[in-house]
């Protein structure tokens, strides 16, 4: 039984983390063991530390974890908000995406709702660092879908190969983007044994980015979760090889992962290139379906972090579970966790040594929208439109 005094030694010990862990932001030199032992925990506490100051907190505003502080430039935007139509019969606004985006001025302050009429738009979209809080709405019924096929080794206008980035048919470097029953598509085929084969059907690589009931199709490289603070919600990805890849920290929930593999590939390929950096991926409550044999993850990044909670696996999970990529001295860094997952696919027993099977308080950081900061960027689309919601967001207002 935890005594008094452990409860004031343990509060102390929180305060003394929290203090060290302003100082050292981020968590450096993970080479041995004990040190990642100790950066488990440090990560289970921090997490419980968070969680008692965010339950503390008086300000409720609704959002993913029900409480909440907006970050203010978003609230701005989101108060400002303004829509416009895309339809290829030339009954919107604008015919194709493109126009729409061209339409929005440099630095906007205010959400964009491009609200796109269903059909097949085959566009090259970027969405430059300069336009942030885009949001593509479709049509939940019959979902818009943007399609395009290059691949690495297309031609760009330089003459030279586009490579894996520049493949992308939806490209989103801007911060604050959102896209709602949307479906993106990259139609090149992977042929086994070409090099530069890979397809990106989206490629993100702004922060605080979420993606409701959205599809994305192709083959290698489907989704390049590139960069920054991401949400996927009842999603569904599909590809061969490394279909869901990159540097991001996203919270992927309620997703479909289908694989289309032929022979043996991995399903993720997350790249942690460096122990200081916070970047992982979290799939919960989500099924791995398809065909092949699938790794979990491989280790694109020396600290690659991936964790699967209540998942369901279907048969065709390779037993070993994961990969290192041919890099042994990858086994001791990389952070693969999974936890409460069911399935032909979730048996542990042939797991490689490395593989974590999480407690719950190993878990618990990684299974919430807080995984990725959610509480200050994070609104769901149902509370976006509900009246209580805009009269928090516009205080003293009746609306
Ligand atoms: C991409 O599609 C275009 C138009 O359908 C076609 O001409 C081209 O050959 C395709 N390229 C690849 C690499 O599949
Ligand atoms: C997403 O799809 C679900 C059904 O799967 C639906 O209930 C929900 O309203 C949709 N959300 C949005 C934002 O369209
Ligand atoms: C880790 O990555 C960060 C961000 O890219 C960089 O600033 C830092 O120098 C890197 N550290 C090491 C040890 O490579
Ligand atoms: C897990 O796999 C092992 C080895 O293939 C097998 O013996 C065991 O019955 C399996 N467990 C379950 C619950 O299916
Ligand atoms: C916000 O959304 C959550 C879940 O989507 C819901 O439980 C809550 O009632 C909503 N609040 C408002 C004010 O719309």
């Amino acid at each position: 039984m935890a005594s008094k005094s452990h409860f004031y030694l343990n509060t102390l010990f929180f305060l003394l983390l929290s203090i060290f862990c302003l100082k050292s932001s981020s968590w450096s030199l993970l080479d041995t063991e004990r040190d990642y032992s100790r950066w488990v925990s440090w990560n289970v506490n921090n997490h419980q530390k968070r969680a008692m100051l965010m339950a503390k907190s008086t300000v409720q505003t609704p959002g993913a974890d029900g409480k909440f502080v907006l970050d203010g430039k978003l609230r701005q935007a989101e108060m400002n908000s303004v829509r416009v139509t895309v339809s290829q019969d030339g009954t919107g606004d604008f015919k194709t995406i493109t126009e729409a985006t061209n339409s929005i001025p440099p630095y906007n302050t205010r959400r964009v709702i491009i609200a796109i009429k269903p059909g097949v738009y085959r566009e090259k979209i970027f969405i430059p660092r300069t336009m942030p809080f885009v949001t593509f709405l479709g049509d939940s019924s019959e979902p818009p879908t943007i399609t395009g096929n290059d691949t690495a080794s297309v031609s760009g206008k330089d003459g030279k190969p586009l490579r894996t980035y520049q493949s992308a048919t939806v490209a989103v470097d801007a911060n604050y983007f959102v896209a709602i029953s949307m479906k993106f598509e990259n139609t090149a085929p992977h042929v086994i044994g070409t090099k530069q084969g890979q397809a990106v059907a989206l490629r993100i690589s702004g922060t605080k980015a979420a993606f409701y009931n959205c599809s994305f199709y192709g083959n290698q490289d489907t989704l390049y979760d590139h960069k920054g603070l991401h949400y996927f919600n009842n999603c569904f990805i599909q590809g061969s090889v490394d279909f869901i890849f990159g540097s991001g920290r996203s919270f992927y929930e309620n997703c479909h992962l289908n694989s289309i593999a032929k022979k043996v590939a991995s399903l993720t390929a997350q790249k942690r290139s460096n122990s200081s950096l916070a970047s992982g991926f979290s799939f919960k409550d989500s099924t791995i379906t398809g065909s092949g044999l699938i790794y979990l993850g491989r280790a694109w990044g020396d600290y690659s972090r991936v964790i699967f909670s209540y998942t369901f696996m279907d048969k065709i999970i390779l037993p070993q579970g994961w990969n290192d990529w041919g890099d042994q001295r990858r086994d001791s860094r990389v952070y693969y966790g999974e936890y409460q997952c069911t399935g032909p696919g979730a048996n542990l027993t042939g797991r490689v040594a490395w593989a974590r099977v999480l407690t719950d308080e190993e878990a618990r950081p990684f299974i919430g929208t807080y995984y990725v900061e959610g509480d200050t960027w994070l609104i769901s689309p149902e509370n976006l439109s509900s009246p209580a919601f805009k009269s928090l967001m516009h205080p003293g207002t009746n609306i």
